[in-house]
């Protein structure tokens, strides 16, 4: 059976740590413990972050890469040939395949024709498992727990993958207080607060930010989406919520500032505070996506089927 990685839901929390302990082990060991495999990555969606840091992990691990970052202008999908017909043909060519795409599902859809491994890069308004593991981890690796913590996630909830993947993951945890701070028109969707609601999170839903700064551990900030929604929508949004030298004082000192990156005007930082005070972590969240897609890349590779820790688990 080819395991896959598409959604978060299937991740359990022994394959979350499992995942954490060996990107510290490998953030701090050369490994080539990937050498004679390939990955292809498919981008039909721009990306640095996520292309970028999984090709770097894959190099790092002395595997090889071959890929397409504008796939649906540089692939053969520009003559009309479909997600799964391009899939197949790849999966002749390569070990594993990291696959974003402006579809939701699409992931999904090809998981289920392929032979080789498939990794969501991001689908359109779906998912983004590889980033939330990594928030996780980043999470982890500035509090030494996973338990117990009030997380302020503000933005774009309707249209943000990464936002839909954290909360699924962080409904596997206890004591976890969501505060889920959006414009009317870009709330989370319904199944995100059904599944919340399942798995006995607390969480609420705000308008206004600055008054939740002082109590939060945690603030995930969102990038306005603006590819994802008309103009009206995107006008009502813009500029509604900013992290800046005005209000970054509202945080405590051992709050942390979170954001998956690219960040626009969400964030209004001189570049001294982002070097240098510790509550900005989002540059470090994005260098622990390396480490954290060289541990998964070798989980889906290497990993018998049987091992009890694996990405892949049953959707709960
Ligand atoms: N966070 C994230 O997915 O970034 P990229 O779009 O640059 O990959």
């Amino acid at each position: 059976m080819v395991r896959h990685l598409v959604e978060s839901q299937q991740l359990s929390v022994d394959a979350l740590f499992k995942i954490f302990k060996r990107a510290d082990f490998l953030r701090a060991h050369q490994k080539s413990t990937l050498k004679n495999k390939l990955l292809t990555t498919l981008f039909y969606e721009p990306s640095t972050r996520t292309r970028l840091s999984f090709e770097s992990a894959m190099l790092k691990l002395g595997g090889s890469v071959i890929g397409t970052e504008s796939a649906k202008e540089f692939s053969s999908v520009s003559k009309g040939e479909s997600l799964e017909d391009t899939i197949r043909v790849i999966g002749a060519y390569s070990d594993i395949i990291v696959l974003r795409s402006s579809e939701e599902g699409a992931a999904l859809s090809a998981s289920m024709i392929s032979k080789v491994p498939i990794i969501n890069g991001g689908d359109g308004k779906g998912q983004h498992p590889t980033q939330a593991i990594l928030d996780l981890y980043t999470i982890y690796r500035e509090f030494k727990r996973l338990n117990n913590l009030k997380i302020a996630i503000v933005g774009d909830l309707k249209s943000g993958r990464t936002v839909h993947s954290l909360c699924y993951l962080l409904g596997k945890f206890k004591n976890i207080k969501i505060i889920l701070i959006s414009p009317p028109h870009l709330k989370v969707g319904e199944n995100i607060k059904e599944y919340l609601t399942k798995h006995k999170i607390f969480f609420e839903e705000r308008e206004d930010m600055n008054s939740i700064l002082p109590f939060v551990d945690v603030v995930y900030m969102t990038r306005i989406q603006k590819e994802r929604m008309c103009k009206t929508e995107y006008d009502k949004a813009n500029g509604c919520y900013k992290i800046n030298l005005s209000n970054i004082n509202l945080l405590r000192r051992n709050t942390r500032i979170m954001h998956p990156l690219p960040h626009v005007t969400e964030i209004d930082l001189p570049f001294e505070v982002e070097e240098n005070d510790p509550r900005v972590a989002y540059f470090r969240q994005a260098e622990n996506g390396l480490y954290v897609r060289m541990a998964i890349l070798e989980d889906l590779l290497l990993s018998k089927r049987s091992s009890r820790l694996s990405i892949l688990q049953r959707r709960r």
